[in-house]
């Protein structure tokens, strides 16, 4: 059984996804939530689930980045996770850290990467008149939102749409996405999710 540990850094939907997917003869199951933000709604959320919860607030370690990936290892570490997944996290993380988890970290960007790496993707797509746009589950490397992509889930972009109203529409699709990855992922088969 794979040990799955979530990061997340607010409302966590994304993790309870993941986490309530975790079931039956899934390969899967949670094993810790770690948020850098001990406001998180997300905490309570994995409170409810069960699932043990750990906050290594990224702001007591100021702008010393190094010290506080290796707070966020050592507390990883003890809970022996198998798979990292990136929910919602909303830090940087440098390339020693994804080093050490090269090929069992995984990350949901809401964009149909490579297009939008970064932030304000759902402006993005809308400046550009995009008539698609989705989220897009990859694997983690050093380089931002940039690592091999393992599913996408896709929609129209409706007239009239806000970054608010893609965002609102795409929270759903990552919900079915990023689950489906995993449950693959779990079992070592990398075969990219197509959404619909
Ligand atoms: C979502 O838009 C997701 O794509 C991005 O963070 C946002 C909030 O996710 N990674 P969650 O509700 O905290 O899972």
């Amino acid at each position: 059984m794979k040990r799955v540990a979530i990061l997340i850094s607010g409302g966590g939907s994304n993790m309870v996804a993941l986490a309530q997917s975790m079931i039956g003869d899934h390969p899967a199951r949670p094993v810790v939530v770690v948020s850098n933000d001990p406001d998180a709604g997300g905490l309570a959320k994995a409170e409810q689930l069960g699932i043990p919860r750990e906050v290594v607030d990224h702001r007591e370690f100021h702008k010393d980045r190094n010290a506080f990936e290796g707070v966020l290892h050592q507390t990883l570490e003890h809970h022996a996770p198998d798979i990292i997944c990136l929910a919602g996290f909303m830090r940087i993380l440098t390339g020693a850290f994804t080093s050490r988890y090269e090929g069992r970290m995984l990350n949901i960007h809401p964009s149909l990467l490579p297009k939008y790496k970064g932030l304000h993707t759902h402006a993005r797509a809308l400046e550009n008149g995009d008539a698609d746009h989705g989220c897009t589950v990859h694997e983690v490397t050093a380089a931002l939102d940039d690592g091999p992509i393992l599913g996408q889930a896709r929609m129209a972009v409706k007239a009239g749409d806000t970054p608010d109203t893609l965002a609102a529409r795409l929270l759903p699709l990552e919900h079915a996405l990023y689950p489906a990855v995993l449950r693959r992922y779990a079992r070592g088969d990398r075969t990219p999710v197509k959404l619909p």
